[in-house]
């Protein structure tokens, strides 16, 4: 047999889009196998018809040498085929066993007749499985109550359980600090040693030239590329990823920071049930700096920009912009006062979706002249503004400023909540996950930007769970654990390894 797993010529459409365009790809047995794409290029939707979750359109899959239809996910298991999906699917409110087992309890038969499940059998073919492949879990924890990277090791001894022996790994490392990643990639690796084939979606370039033995590449739902990694640089695989040349590497120039803009004093953020999810926190930033604050997901990083931008409640502490206090006024006041605020969801804060590009656009100046006088809106110039910005910012889109904001791709959405902050030139920029779910052309863009605003004396609070973003623009990095902001360093004297050791609560790294 020379292929574990073939997909021939497959296509599949969505409505509006060709998410697979006769795509034709042949896995090995027992290699490691790299699908790469920028967001929405197809990869998710290739896997997702391998794991039975939607049939293609047209083309043909075979397995182990033999055609298949495969219809379900159920199927898809009788083949031996599992998958890590992007969004675990787990059941918060089970235990890791019982998610396990689910759908496949072993049974044992009470006075030899009644089924029940048999919940000693489980735990101890789950303690087996996690020690062959160093996946240490507590079966008996709920989901609820683990970290991302214990969650993820339920997934995967969930396929095993399974007896997967064709393992799909959806973006796994997306949410993973650096040392996490690279234990995921050893425990990839032990699989391939134990005879599994292993397919990995990733956009993290490094990682494929770490451990894949080939790399496939999607542009727009068309395969365009196959490569031996040992034959090609991240470089490469980059620039066939986006389709066209590399942009210039981005320079980030020497300059003198100013004077102190944003000084919070030991705030606390206290969550709906009272309990401090920002605890005691102190930190400045001036003006050309960029201030970021690294951190796990969920370390009340989001709380602190809120708490600063006046989203929430501050319990106690002071938040000073140009030394004034801000910390009574509402939302629009500390916009008035020097604030401008790009939230991690640009759909639901960022943006009305249902208002057009236009409206959108001066929603936080739509009071002022000339935009409005006495309360009348000007629409001509509500609609010269708009076509400003949108050449300023490259912001694209079906019908220019008359187009619904919903319609819009989510790399010009986040431009046009970008531009609309910038523009206010206020002294204080708070960036809050600027790039997620952007593609590479539209992240490198952000970062220009950033950096541009820099360099024009801003100074610039930055939230990222990217370490990535992180080390390549901040002067001074703030780590956050569990509300405390444990460290505060210049960016230039930290590894990003040091950092993902401070952010997963390591003292003293
Ligand atoms: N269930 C769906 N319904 C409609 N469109 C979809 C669906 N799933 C994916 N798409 C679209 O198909 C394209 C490919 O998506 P996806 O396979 O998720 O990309 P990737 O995983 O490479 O980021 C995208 O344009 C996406 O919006
Ligand atoms: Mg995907």
């Amino acid at each position: 047999m020379e292929y574990m797993v073939e997909m021939r010529h497959i296509t599949k459409r969505f409505p509006g889009i060709v998410a697979n365009d006769d795509v034709t790809i042949q896995i090995r047995p027992q290699e490691i196998f790299a699908l790469l794409g920028e967001n929405g290029a197809g990869k998710s939707t290739l896997m997702s018809m391998l794991f039975g979750m939607y049939e293609p359109d047209d083309g043909e899959i075979w397995i182990r040498g033999e055609r298949v239809r495969i219809t379900s996910p159920n199927q898809a298991a009788g083949l031996n085929i599992g998958m890590v999906h992007q969004h675990f699917k787990l059941v918060q409110n089970f235990t890791a066993a019982e998610n396990i087992v689910l759908g496949t309890e072993p049974v044992k038969r009470l006075f030899g007749a009644l089924p029940c499940f048999d919940k000693q059998q489980a735990e101890q073919q789950i303690r087996d499985l996690s020690h062959k492949y160093g996946l240490e879990i507590d079966p008996a924890k709920r989901i609820s109550d683990m970290d991302v990277s214990a969650r993820q090791r339920v997934e995967i001894l969930k396929m095993l359980y399974r007896r997967a022996e064709i393992l799909i790994f959806d973006e796994p490392t997306a949410v993973l600090t650096p040392q996490e990643i690279r234990f995921l990639l050893e425990i990839i690796r032990e699989l391939k040693d134990q005879g599994k084939t292993v397919i990995l979606i990733s956009h993290k370039l490094e990682e494929i030239k770490q451990i894949a033995d080939r790399c496939a590449v999607l542009n727009h739902g068309r395969l365009t590329a196959v490569r031996d990694v040992k034959d090609t640089s991240t470089r490469e695989m980059a620039a066939l990823m986006i389709g066209n040349e590399l942009p210039e590497p981005m320079e980030k120039k020497e300059i003198q920071v100013s004077r102190e803009i944003l000084r919070v004093e030991h705030l606390t953020v206290e969550n709906k049930n009272h309990l401090p999810v920002v605890r005691d926190v102190s930190f400045s930033v001036r003006g050309g700096e960029i201030f970021a604050v690294a951190g796990v997901a969920g370390n009340g990083q989001i709380e602190l920009a809120d708490a600063i931008a006046g989203l929430l409640k501050a319990k106690d502490g002071g938040i000073y912009l140009n030394g004034a206090d801000i910390s009574q006024f509402n939302v629009k006041r500390r916009i008035v006062s020097g604030l401008s605020y790009i939230p991690e969801d640009r759909q639901t804060t960022g943006l009305v979706l249902d208002f057009s590009l236009a409206d959108n656009l001066i929603l936080k100046k739509y009071g002022r002249e000339p935009f409005s006088r006495r309360g009348i809106l000007n629409p001509d110039e509500i609609g010269r503004y708009a076509e400003e910005l949108i050449g300023r910012y490259d912001i694209r889109s079906a019908r220019g400023k008359r187009t619904l904001v919903r319609s819009m791709s989510g790399g010009n959405q986040q431009k046009a909540v970008i531009g609309r902050e910038i523009d206010l030139q206020n002294p204080l920029l708070i960036f809050v996950q600027p790039t997620r779910g952007l593609d590479i052309g539209a992240i490198d863009k952000i970062h220009r930007q950033i950096l541009k605003e820099r360099e024009a004396g801003k100074a610039i609070l930055l939230i990222s769970l990217e370490l990535d973003e992180i080390m390549k623009l901040s002067d001074t990095v703030g780590v956050i654990y569990n509300g405390t902001m444990t460290r505060i360093s210049d960016a230039k004297s930290l590894t990003a390894d040091q950092i993902g050791a401070y952010m997963m609560g390591v003292k003293g790294a």
